[in-house]
């Protein structure tokens, strides 16, 4: 039977990918973010995941404002990445676990998510910038993907309580998977950002504290927000807070924090990372 190992949590900032490209981990603004990800790195090596299911949102290169799903679920063999103007270098493309793809979509589909089917995607920063972090070196990422993108661009957006069922109904997808994989979830995104506007440059730490502090133990408390309420608390792109709460609910009932790590700022962003460990998880990972 399958396992859900864990997930991880983590900002996708473009200029982090920069700075992994010109190798600044080390550098004196770069090194606490960096830090945060050493004992993701320990715990990567003994979880073993096989697959990845991935919850982000697309900031324009595969969907644009004329055509926006708001749940949008990747069911292809490879997925590419293309140049988004960030300056980043092009990433080789993703292999996708596609069969589980098909799983998922079936049972989110029989649960009554009218979900969008890709079966072409190009993947933007929100998921290549989280793979390099999790595994740095290209040739060297053990995983296959299934990607959900979720819409936080073009309103109206989904309820963060509506993306905690799409979540949950994820969870129970994988619960009912026969395959033998070891499976991460990873949420990308947020904290509080906002990257244009009256408010550009906005953060919110108290917000961002009762996020990390909440998401593992007490997911139900982020979803007593409504979308527009996150916007006011977190900033406009601080709304990417919903990827995360998607794939807490795709890690089931119980998970466990094992490190976090906060750094403000990451160009305009509050910068997180979070690994929560599932219950199944705790006595086989160590
Ligand atoms: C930044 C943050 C994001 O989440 C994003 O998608 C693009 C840019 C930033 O802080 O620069
Ligand atoms: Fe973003």
């Amino acid at each position: 039977m399958a396992q859900i190992v864990g997930g991880v949590f983590t900002s996708h900032v473009p200029a982090i990918g920069g700075a992994i490209a010109r190798g600044l981990q080390e550098d004196s603004y770069w090194k606490p973010f960096f830090d945060g990800f050493h004992p993701i790195h320990r715990w990567l090596a003994a979880a073993r995941p096989d697959v990845v299911v991935l919850f982000y949102n697309d900031h324009g290169l595969n969907f644009f404002l004329d055509k926006m799903p708001t749940f949008a679920v990747g069911a292809a063999s490879r997925y590419q990445n293309a140049d988004e103007g960030w300056g980043l270098p092009v990433m080789k493309p993703f292999p996708g676990a596609e069969a589980l793809s098909w799983h998922i979509i079936e049972h989110l589909v029989a649960s009554e998510f009218d979900i969008t089917m890709c079966q072409q995607m190009t993947v933007d920063h929100a998921l290549t910038v989280p793979l390099a972090l999790a595994w740095p070196g290209e040739n060297n990422r053990p995983v296959k993907i299934v990607p959900i993108a979720i819409n936080t661009v073009q309103h109206p957006l989904p309820s963060p309580k509506r993306c905690l069922a799409l979540g949950r109904a994820v969870y129970e997808a994988l619960s009912a998977w026969p395959g033998e994989e070891r499976i991460a979830i990873f949420g990308t995104g947020g904290l509080s950002h906002q990257l244009d506007g009256e408010r550009a440059g906005f953060i919110n730490k108290d917000y961002d504290r009762f996020c990390l502090d909440n998401l593992g133990p007490n997911p139900e408390a982020l979803t007593e927000h409504s979308a527009l309420d996150i916007i006011e608390l977190a900033g406009s792109q601080g709304i990417e807070i919903i990827n995360w709460i998607a794939a807490r609910g795709a890690l089931g009932p119980v998970a466990h924090e094992i490190s976090r790590n906060y750094h403000i700022p990451i160009s305009n962003t509050a910068a997180a990372t979070l690994l929560l460990e599932t219950g199944e998880a705790l006595s086989k990972v160590a």
